[in-house]
């Protein structure tokens, strides 16, 4: 295995070294099961004080009264940080400098806007004068009642859903596409609100030296939320250092800065000394984000023949009573079935919770269990077998917008998928298959799609006088694998074996990565990395190719290949020096390039970007108790190039799972009287456990894409859930004979 970078061609088609496509284990795995992974919670700088919230339980009104000398009394108590005595911020916590600075509570004044909201800070010596302290505040409160659910008010046609599409597109006439049909199907979907349950809570460490910040807190943004804290400090962003080297899952839900750890740094103010406030579970539900409940109504026609004819996806959404975010859930519509006339359209309430927020797979997730189980019922309306209808309707352009795809091997994805099922043996006819225990056996299927997105992202390489390289990014790996891609990437772009390179990442102070989300994370980070190797490269080249003294002299740039640490001349591979004589000969103790990786406005005008999967489902349903197993899963799924297989194949498991959660687990459970969540805790917020968790097999198909980035790559993180959890429910509806259209499937509406 020999690293090599051949630079005498473009490096779009550059033939890559030993290390981007293996399957590699984890650069950071050791550490994490060892325990010598520090996560930002297992931070103690000398002279730690602990802060436990105090939060609301209503959901809208004014707190009244805090009996803060009863928290200070209790021993150990050393503050009460609470609206009337908190330190000033510089940048108002209602006010919006960006569209990715969410309005959030920080003791701004004494209102409640919804249940979880903090309304204290204690801070004691330790953990438990601190929960002590909390307990002692006994809030008294002023209470309006609760709106909630998605009837809680006027709806409203939002200004923008997601990150700016709008909330009505029309292509094609639908009305006169859906009369004009033969066939023609009307359903209303419902999911519910999701927490993202991140295994690791949120948490911080704060201390202030001076007017200089160092924070220790889990994120997927470093340098955004750097620029906010900033912003709401009134500091220089160069004097505040954030370390998040090692995440237990973000889903979303660490993407953004949130009030409770503004607080854990006003505190640490307040008192003058380091403060670490590890937030309990029950109160992540709430000032953290979710994703909003969504109730979608399909209207689908087809010919006859099952030819779809229009699609209008509408979508009821809701956010809080003080900030936007508007759950894209009719999105999918656009990009996966080929009918002529489309419509998404979206409308709105607010309610007294939290600010909804992006939660794994945003948008896609709720919106593909409704098209796909809609889908499975006009196939059903056509008598066709569901991966004939799909196939039937394949996309050969972006049905929204006429767009050639710039890669899409969402066919091979049916095929291959379909034939390691067994699917064609499945009986048309529901409620037909059992087992030999008398369970009802059904089968099926769904597309997986998500977007293939970029956002922007720089790094920086070096290469040192031994030889050995360094490469830099402020990335975020959330347990994604997202360390050992990059570590690959950047061996590879400096032609050396991943030993000989060190790759950084999880702190502020490294070069921007952007946001560790959208799936997008490798492809930005992957291309910044990519180039700046590249970069090094070329200069190494440029000092060697213009000295007389190397034998490289006269090659020309374009007549030099990097392999294994060395340069070479393309017409006489035998001649070439290692980059450690370069540096040497030169008097140079090191080389730096820089890179950046970003979408290509060029190719995105041309181009509609998305990878794509076939997912298969069995569930067998006890026919009397209407208890639901998934037994058995494949997904196969096409999402350009793959950098390793091995963590590749991980995620898309982990996707899947949660396509299982959301068809049949997870619920969180909104009390209307007090507008508190009823399932607070991961013992009645169901998530799937390894006893819910059958055979699942995820497989990649080959596919090659030009166009996405250099080296194209697609992304993984967020697609496994797409196709899966309306395989899920199809495949119950195909057990049982009985569709349902809320989520998550019960037992009481199946038997
Ligand atoms: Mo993800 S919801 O894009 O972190």
């Amino acid at each position: 295995m020999t690293p090599e970078l051949n630079l005498s061609r473009d490096p779009a088609h550059l033939r890559h070294g030993s290390n981007i496509g293996q399957p590699l284990s984890r650069v950071d795995g050791l550490a994490k099961v060892t325990g010598r992974a520090r996560y930002a919670a297992d931070n103690n700088p000398p002279g730690l004080l602990y802060a436990v919230l105090a939060v609301s339980s209503i959901a809208r009104g004014r707190v009244v009264s805090l009996d803060v000398d009863a928290a200070k009394a209790h021993p150990g108590v050393v503050e009460v940080m609470t609206s009337a005595n908190r330190p000033p911020l510089a940048g108002d916590p209602d006010g919006k400098p960006n569209p990715f600075a969410f309005r959030f509570e920080a003791l701004q004044n004494d209102r409640v806007r919804y249940a979880n909201q903090p309304i204290a800070l204690v801070v004691a010596e330790s953990l438990e004068a601190a929960t002590e302290g909390a307990a002692l505040l006994s809030p008294r409160y002023e209470a309006e009642p609760a709106r909630i659910g998605l009837d809680a008010g006027d709806a409203y046609v939002p200004p923008v859903v997601g990150m700016g599409f709008p909330a009505e597109s029309y292509h094609g006439d639908v009305e006169a596409a859906l009369a004009g049909s033969d066939r023609q199907i009307t359903a209303t979907y419902e999911t519910p609100a999701h927490y993202h349950n991140a295994m690791e809570p949120h948490a911080i460490v704060a201390e202030w030296h001076g007017d200089k910040l160092v924070i220790d807190t889990p994120t997927q943004g470093l340098v955004m939320m750097r620029g906010r804290l900033a912003e709401l400090f009134g500091i220089a962003p160069e004097n505040i250092l954030i370390r998040s080297p090692y995440l237990g899952g973000g889903f979303g839900g660490k993407g953004l800065i949130a009030g409770p750890q503004i607080l854990g740094i006003l505190a640490a103010k307040l008192v003058g000394r380091p403060v670490k406030l590890v937030v309990r579970r029950e109160q992540l539900y709430g000032p953290f984000g979710h994703r909003s409940p969504t109730r979608q109504t399909l209207q689908l026609g087809a010919s006859a023949a099952g030819q779809l004819s229009a699609i209008h996806h509408h979508a009821r959404i809701a956010t809080s009573s003080f900030e936007d975010f508007y759950e894209a859930a009719a999105h999918v519509t656009h990009t996966l079935y080929a009918a002529p006339a489309i419509a998404t359209t979206y409308d709105a309430v607010r309610m007294d919770s939290g600010t909804p927020l992006f939660v794994r797979a945003p948008g896609i997730a709720p919106g593909s269990i409704a098209l796909e189980s809609a889908v499975d019922e006009m196939a059903e309306a056509c008598g066709l077998d569901p991966l004939a209808f799909r196939v039937k309707n394949y996309a050969e352009v972006e049905p929204a917008t006429g767009k050639p795809f710039s890669s899409k091997a969402l066919r091979e994805c049916y095929t291959q998928g379909a034939e390691r099922f067994g699917w064609w043996e499945r009986p048309l006819k529901p409620r037909t298959m059992r087992d030999k225990d008398g369970f009802l056996v059904g089968w099926g299927m769904g597309t997986a799609t998500f977007h293939a997105l970029m956002f922007a992202g720089q790094a920086r390489a070096v290469i040192r006088r031994d030889g050995s390289g360094v490469v830099e990014s402020g990335a975020h790996d959330m347990g994604q694998g997202a360390w050992t891609a990059f570590a690959q990437i950047a061996a590879d772009s400096l032609a050396l074996e991943l030993d000989r390179v060190t790759f950084k990442a999880g702190t502020s102070d490294l070069p921007d990565a952007g946001i560790a989300g959208g799936s997008a994370h490798t492809a930005t980070v992957g291309t910044a990395i990519h180039n700046a190797g590249a970069a090094v490269i070329a200069k190494l080249a440029e000092l060697a190719t213009t000295d007389q003294r190397s034998p490289l002299f006269g090659a020309g740039n374009a007549g030099v290949i990097a392999r294994n640490g060395r340069l070479l001349r393309r017409d006489d591979e035998g001649r070439g020096e290692s980059y450690a004589d370069i540096l040497a000969r030169a008097g140079l103790t090191e080389v730096e390039g820089s890179g950046a990786g970003m979408p290509d406005p060029a190719a995105n005008e041309q181009y509609a970007m998305s990878s794509h999967g076939a997912v298969f489902a069995e569930v067998k349903v006890d026919p009397d108790l209407g208890q639901v197993r998934v037994t058995r899963m494949i997904g196969a799924f096409a999402a350009g190039r793959i950098i390793n297989p091995k963590l590749v194949k991980s995620q898309l498991i982990g996707g899947m799972i949660w396509g299982i959660s959301l068809a049949l687990h997870e619920e969180a459970i909104t009390d209307r009287r007090s507008g508190r969540i009823m399932n607070a805790n991961l013992g009645e917020y169901h998530v799937p456990v390894n006893a819910d968790v059958p055979a699942i097999e995820a497989f990649t198909v080959e596919e090659h894409d030009p166009f996405v980035n250099p080296l194209g790559i697609k992304g993984v993180g967020e697609i496994g859930i797409t196709g899966s959890a309306g395989a899920v429910a199809n495949a119950v509806a195909h057990a049982t004979g009985v569709r349902i259209r809320r989520f998550p499937v019960r037992i009481s509406d199946l038997v």
